[in-house]
């Protein structure tokens, strides 16, 4: 049971036909001056990680371990269930939701007669600031506001005194605990596993992705220190595999590698512009009636609406922002709506080259799964 056997059931998977790909090679290699070293498998055995494509995807676990909290004081982040502070309006903020477990009527138990043998976690990057584009447009967005706003509204005051102080693309203290927390949780999950391997990590090159996977590894080892079952000595610190994001590496965790891609139509926004036109305008209505002079566009309240997440999040406890609170639920829905609607149209089913991109991360997955070099599957 175990390794060999899991190898051989990818091996087999990807030799079905059903699919358009052709399937790797089982034995040998075609194209003659690769070598065949030790399947990727016997090296590093049987836990994989993987950071760093377009979409957070969340995984959730609901192993009954205690509630934790992340840390002293009033977080409601917890190593469980994620972000559960006022829930009604920070589980609305499409991909700047904090990570939350969602409730599923679905058991996660292994199914009766089955052992998990591999576990492989994919996620993008913990809580960052905005990136540096966002930040520039929020900075001004306030400057404007302040310059331009002659009465400010009863629960708009807080603004006059506001400083925008955020910083551009790099994890918060806030984000680097979540993969903190995500390396534990991930853990606990898969214990049984967890406490006989070291972890294989690979990462996209960019900053605040490998940041994410080093305080990934902590947790996990964090974990495994505090399991008196574990094996030691574990291998930490864990290498990482860095794939850098720039030109001329075919990296399969970044979309942008990809020409066409790249090139492409911006589907995501398509999508969205009309979607802006149906829900902002009885909320610019209200934020202009309480911004007096400050004639905000539609994407400029989208901006005000991005802020609440962002200093949210800039708070190592996550306490909501106050401008949170200038937007009500339904509107925080439509918010949620309009994120989603760029990541559906733009990365994923929505977009034309969307589920290809895909293709090539399971191909890589295979290959390092069987030991055998990367095909490019047609
Ligand atoms: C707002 O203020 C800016 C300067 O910060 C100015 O250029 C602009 O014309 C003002 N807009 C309105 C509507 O008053
Ligand atoms: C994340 O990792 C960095 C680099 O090791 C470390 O300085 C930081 O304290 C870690 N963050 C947390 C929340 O543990
Ligand atoms: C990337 O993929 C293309 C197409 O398969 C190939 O021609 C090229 O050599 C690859 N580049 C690298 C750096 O592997
Ligand atoms: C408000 O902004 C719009 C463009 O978004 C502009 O056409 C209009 O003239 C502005 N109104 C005032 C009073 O500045």
């Amino acid at each position: 049971m175990g390794l060999s056997n899991l190898k051989d059931r990818v091996v087999s998977f990807a030799n079905r036909e059903q699919f358009n790909y052709s399937a790797l090679p089982e034995h040998g290699n075609q194209g003659g001056s690769e070598t065949q070293g030790p399947s990727w498998l016997d090296r590093h055995k049987s836990i994989l990680r993987v950071t760093g494509v377009a979409l957070l995807l969340a995984v959730i676990g609901t192993v009954a371990v205690n509630l934790t909290a992340t840390r002293k004081g009033h977080s409601c982040d917890y190593v469980q269930t994620g972000f559960q502070c006022e829930k009604a309006i920070s589980h609305s903020w499409g991909q700047y939701s904090p990570f939350y477990s969602v409730p599923s009527d679905i058991p996660n138990d292994i199914p009766a007669g089955c052992e998990v043998t591999f576990a492989q976690v994919l996620s993008r990057h913990g809580a960052r600031d905005p990136t540096q584009g966002k930040s520039l447009a929020y900075a001004a967005l306030v400057d404007r506001i302040h310059s331009n706003v002659t009465d400010y509204g009863k629960h708009y005051d807080f603004i006059k005194n506001y400083k925008y102080t955020l910083g551009a693309d790099q994890l918060t203290v806030f984000g680097q605990q979540q993969l903190v927390n995500s390396g534990i949780h991930f853990y606990r999950r898969y214990e049984k596993l967890a406490r006989n391997v070291s972890p294989f990590v690979r990462t996209a090159g960019q900053q605040r992705v490998v940041d994410s996977a080093v305080n990934w590894t902590q947790g996990f080892h964090h974990a495994r220190l505090a399991d008196k079952l574990a094996k030691f000595p574990d291998a930490y610190p864990y290498d990482l595999v860095i794939l850098p994001e720039e030109e001329g590496f075919n990296n399969t965790l970044s979309p942008m590698t990809c020409t066409a891609f790249k090139e492409g139509p911006d589907t995501g926004g398509d999508a969205q512009a009309i979607w802006v036109d149906t829900f902002v305008p009885p909320i610019a209505e209200r934020v202009n009636k309480n911004l007096a002079g400050a004639n905000l566009s539609y994407s400029d309240i989208i901006h005000l609406m991005d802020i609440c997440p962002f200093e949210t999040v800039a708070n190592t406890d996550g306490h909501l922002s106050p401008f949170c609170h200038l937007f009500g639920e339904d509107e925080w829905n439509g918010f949620d709506y309009y994120q989603t609607l760029g990541k559906w149209y733009g990365y994923t089913n929505g977009s034309p080259l969307g589920p290809t991109q895909g293709v090539g991360f399971v191909n890589e997955l295979i290959a390092r799964l069987t030991g055998q070099p990367v095909r490019a599957l047609r």
